[in-house]
């Protein structure tokens, strides 16, 4: 039995902000005193310790190769927010495989009993790695731009978890929004679209203004110290986590482990 909530951050198009939507999220639920665990799952160009300006001593790739256990690479960020930081330029592990991926749930699933939440930020696209790692959360929040591309891309990233079977939540969240009057329009559209095609429900999670700071702060690596500073952030980032726990699963109620379920999950989606 488990408590805990474990939500993907992912996107069809790569650099849409998905990095900093599952720091922000993390960051407002570890304010709300949530014990969250974020896991860096970018793998190949894992860079929230780099945003953070936090050295790393081990990584989830160590977790999976066995050089050392998941308890030890887990870092603390802030009271209530630890990370579990993810692997950047070891060419080895952009060969992912179906063990490596269950290795590291086995392992997590050990841990996640000590938190609320565990946010994933995964890589972009419908790769492989990219949708097993949405399959095994609960619910998946997809990250995109006012750009035609980045909703076609979501789009794909929805229609091939609904294509897969995912039964869990999906969400949409616009970021680097820069009209507030254009607010939710193109997050409605992408809903119509998957009411329309698929049958299938999403919910709009909400928007998160574009602000030139936040590039500064990931090249001067205090993004942390910023977004905590910045009213504008946390305000948007406040409603997106409300929306978030309304229509959410409820915290407290029996989940089977994270396990179990993701080995329920790939079965299906492997047709076995
Ligand atoms: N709301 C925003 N306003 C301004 N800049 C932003 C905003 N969101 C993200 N950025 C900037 O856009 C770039 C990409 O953001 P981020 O790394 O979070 O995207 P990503 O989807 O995780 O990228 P990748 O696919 O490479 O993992 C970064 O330089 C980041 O600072
Ligand atoms: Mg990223």
């Amino acid at each position: 039995m488990r408590k805990t909530r474990v939500i993907a951050v992912s996107s069809g198009k790569g650099g849409v902000g998905k990095t900093l939507v599952a720091l922000g999220l993390s960051m407002v639920l570890a304010n709300m005193k949530k014990d969250v665990l974020l896991v860096d799952a970018d793998l190949g160009t894992a860079n929230v310790n780099v945003a953070l300006g936090i050295p790393v001593e081990y990584n989830l790739w160590d977790v999976v190769k066995g050089r050392t256990d998941v308890d030890n690479a887990i870092m603390s960020v802030e009271e209530h927010l630890d990370l579990l930081p993810g692997v950047s330029g070891v060419y080895e592990a952009t060969f992912w495989r179906m063990r490596d991926t269950e290795k590291l749930w086995r392992e997590l699933d050990g841990v996640l009993t000590r938190y609320d939440y565990a946010i994933i930020d995964t890589g972009s696209g419908i790769g492989n790695t990219v949708v097993q790692f949405c399959i095994a959360a609960d619910e998946v929040v997809v990250v995109f731009t006012p750009e035609a591309t980045s909703i076609t891309d979501a789009y794909a990233l929805i229609k091939t978890l609904h294509k897969e079977g995912y039964d869990g939540n999906i969400y949409a969240l616009e970021n680097m929004v820069r009209k507030v009057q254009s607010d939710l329009v193109l997050a409605v559209s992408l809903k119509s679209m998957a009411q329309r095609f698929l049958n299938r429900e999403i919910e709009i999670l909400g928007t998160i203004p574009f602000d030139p700071q936040i590039s500064k702060q990931v090249r001067y690596q205090e993004l942390g110290k910023y977004l905590h500073q910045s009213d504008e952030f946390m305000f948007y980032m406040g409603t997106v986590v409300k929306n978030l726990l309304k229509s959410g699963e409820d915290l407290g109620s029996y989940k089977p482990s994270f396990w179990s379920k993701l080995k329920n999950r790939l079965s299906k989606m492997m047709g076995t």
